[in-house]
């Protein structure tokens, strides 16, 4: 294992106001990287951008403002982190929301712009097409390794996806050349403002049930940074899921990583055609 050091590279970050992107945020910066994050909410990124330039007077942080399924908005901040940096290194999607009310938004935000930026990232970083190589993490979370989450299915539903994007990119015969590696971020439960829902509808648990959750094992926004950390660290983890959730009060991870080995689609189309006579 051998780490990625961050020091002085140029990171694009989305969703850095507040939650697990903050944290991460600080993180990179305490680390020495050079990170400029976008966030939709107008108020929060500029206090978070001064309160890092307070903390870190050295470093280099700046805030865009961009609503990421806006596909101009979203590669004219990738672009200025291009500009600022010489070249994006880490690029992290970790915008996200849920709202089952509202599920053609959270499809919009939490899978149409994460493939959008790390399609935007692969082009720039390709060291075939003369970039620098690099690492694209799509945040996804535990749900993506989990099936039949009733409570929120579009926002499970977007996670799977991630999942599904990030590895298969990740399997490229390519990927050599690409010089780029890919990871999935998979946390448990957060303490964050994603799960502090106020109405009904906005996922499938009623309210009253809501109130009296037990969140004695969530992660804090800063535990679940730890995962990024790990993943970033480890050189091998192309194509990783890293699983991060809390167990009485300790902190755990797990790095789940795609079988190569996968049996090709024609092998299972004729395992399936054997079964089907003995099952009619
Ligand atoms: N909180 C959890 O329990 C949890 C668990 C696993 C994974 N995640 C994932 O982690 C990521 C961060 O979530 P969080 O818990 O920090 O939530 P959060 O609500 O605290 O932060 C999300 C950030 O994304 C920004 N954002 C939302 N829509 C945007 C848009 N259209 N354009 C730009 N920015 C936008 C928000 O303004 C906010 O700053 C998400 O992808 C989420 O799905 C969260």
């Amino acid at each position: 294992m051998s780490k990625m050091d961050v020091k002085d590279k140029g990171i694009f970050l989305t969703g850095g106001a507040v939650g697990i992107g903050r944290a991460v945020l600080e993180a990179l910066l305490a680390r020495g990287a050079k990170v400029l994050f976008c966030d939709i909410d107008k108020v929060k990124g500029p206090e978070t951008e001064a309160e890092m330039r307070k903390q870190f007077p050295s470093g280099d942080v700046s805030f865009v403002p961009c609503d990421v399924t806006n596909a101009d908005q979203l590669k004219a901040a990738f672009t200025q982190a291009v500009t600022r940096f010489g070249a994006v290194e880490l690029c992290i999607n970790n915008a996200g929301l849920m709202d089952e009310q509202n599920w053609e938004r959270v499809i919009a935000v939490n899978q149409v712009a994460q493939i959008r930026g790390s399609l935007m990232a692969l082009e720039h970083m390709r060291r075939d097409r003369g970039g620098r190589g690099g690492v694209i993490f799509n945040v996804a979370s535990i749900n993506a390794v989990y099936y039949g989450v009733w409570e929120f299915p579009v926002y499970t539903a977007t996670k799977h996806a991630m999942a599904g994007f990030t590895t298969s990119w990740a399997n490229s015969p390519d990927s050599e050349a690409h010089g780029v590696r890919w990871g999935v971020i998979c946390p448990h439960a957060c303490l964050t403002a994603l799960n502090a829902w106020e109405r009904d509808g906005q996922v499938y648990v009623k309210m009253d049930e809501v109130k009296a959750r037990d969140t004695t094992n969530w992660l804090t926004a800063k535990e679940a940074s730890y995962a990024f950390f790990t993943l970033l660290d480890d050189n091998d983890s192309n194509g990783g899921l890293m699983k991060i959730w809390k167990e009485n009060g300790q902190v755990f991870q797990e790095l789940l990583m795609m079988d190569k080995s996968t049996v090709p689609i024609t092998d299972l189309y004729a395992k399936y055609k054997k079964v089907q006579p003995a099952d009619q």
